[in-house]
């Protein structure tokens, strides 16, 4: 993601410096710059080259993994920096661990940002939706960039400034756990369509296909029907019915259904879509459990029902679910994001939240323009917003 934001931002005309410590990844960026059209970046093998590289005030942006990997390369590469200079950290990370680093930045004189970048390696490189929170004063220094380089939609570009502290994290990791809820509404849609409905992994893409012309057009609802039509090369029919059923995270989901109980909001949405992902992880129990049900007789009671099913109102109800359930996961996501604000004195603005998520990133849908219609009308509830989006 780090190349690939780099590339952006060269691609985009604004000269660039980078670093990695594995040296053969600094050589391959510039190989890649050079055969993307000769772009205006410059690598480097010391931190302290790469440092004194970019003219004051700099302005450092860092891809590490969250947590201790982030301290110690703002530890390695503070050394270097002078007062005025900004560190921006792009990462999934912990907003308390910016709220920290902002702190012990401010006693050297440096600015700090915490940036949730959202869009995969694709939307680093091509426009991806970027949430800023932490120094306004370092934001102001790489706003004409950070413009440039998001994502366009039709009402700007997908970044704003987030607000204080630790802010910028703390709403990609709501955008992340809602992300966890849209992926679990679509597998259970899947789930139903597939084991009720007996629909063909053909017949489930063009499903998709058709839902993603409507409103339920996003991201994550076109890559489901690309999914369901992509073969398996080393064996018979689609990849799909190969894919181990099992699945980890890296903890922005978790964190969101934490914060969710400690302020008292309910996010059942999220909450299932989390609880799901650690019943995916017990294969073992969850195939001795279905071997017992299967001699209980549950499968054929399961399939006599997919016989008598009208498939036409089946699919039209399976879509009406999952769009309300998606308004409830993302409302959740927002209330979430409410009452944090409140508590933090954070101050902030859910339209233009709604709005920076309408490109590049995972979560983009074609309904938060909605979203960002019904926060533009009445700032505070979403509530408001469920009684109008009919
Ligand atoms: C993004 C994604 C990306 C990733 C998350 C979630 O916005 O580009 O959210 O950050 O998908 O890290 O990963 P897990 O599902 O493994 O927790």
């Amino acid at each position: 993601m780090g190349q690939n934001l780099a590339l952006n931002i060269a691609d985009k005309g604004f000269p660039i410096s980078v670093y990695n410590r594995t040296t053969s990844k600094v050589d391959e960026t510039l190989d890649r710059a050079r055969r993307e059209g000769d772009l205006p970046l410059t690598g480097h093998h010391t931190p302290r080259d790469f440092v004194l590289s970019i003219k004051p005030p700099r302005s450092v942006i860092i891809l590490v993994k969250a947590g201790s990997p982030v301290d110690q390369t703002i530890a390695t590469l503070s050394e270097h920096m002078s007062p005025g200079d900004c560190i921006i950290d792009g990462g999934n990370e912990w907003y308390e661990n910016t709220e920290r680093r902002i702190h012990d930045a401010s006693q050297k004189g440096l600015l700090y940002l915490g940036m949730g970048v959202s869009g995969g390696e694709e939307g680093a490189r091509f426009g991806p939706s970027l949430m800023p929170g932490g120094s306004h004063e370092a934001y102001n220094n790489i706003k004409d960039i950070l413009q440039k380089v998001a994502a366009q939609v039709e009402d700007g570009p997908c970044v704003t400034y987030i607000g204080e502290g630790g802010s910028g994290n703390f709403v990609k990791m709501v955008h992340n756990g809602i992300e966890y809820g849209d992926m679990q509404l679509i597998s259970e849609a899947y789930d139903v369509l597939k084991h009720v409905g007996g629909l063909s992994n053909s017949e489930l893409a063009e499903i998709f296909a058709e839902w993603n012309r409507g409103e339920l057009e996003s991201f994550l609802i076109e890559i489901t029907a690309d999914i369901f039509k992509v073969k398996d090369d080393h064996g018979e029919g689609e990849l799909v019915d190969k894919i181990l059923d099992k699945t980890g995270m890296k903890g922005t989901g978790k964190w969101t259904v934490q914060q969710a109980a400690e302020l008292s909001v309910a996010a059942p949405t999220i909450a299932a879509s989390l609880d799901c992902r650690y019943l995916s992880g017990l294969k073992e129990e969850r195939e001795k459990a279905s071997e017992i049900l299967r001699e209980a007789g549950l499968k054929d009671e399961v399939q006599n029902v997919g016989v008598h099913i009208d498939k036409k109102r089946l699919i039209d109800d399976v879509r009406q679910a999952l769009y309300a359930s998606k308004i409830c996961s993302y409302a959740q996501g927002m209330n979430l994001l409410r009452s944090k604000s409140d508590q933090k004195g954070w101050n902030l603005n859910f339209g233009e939240l709604a709005r920076i998520w309408k490109g590049g990133c995972i979560i983009r849908a074609v309904f938060l323009d909605r979203i960002k219609q019904a926060y533009q009308r009445n700032p505070i509830w979403l509530v408001w917003l469920l009684t109008r989006i009919r």
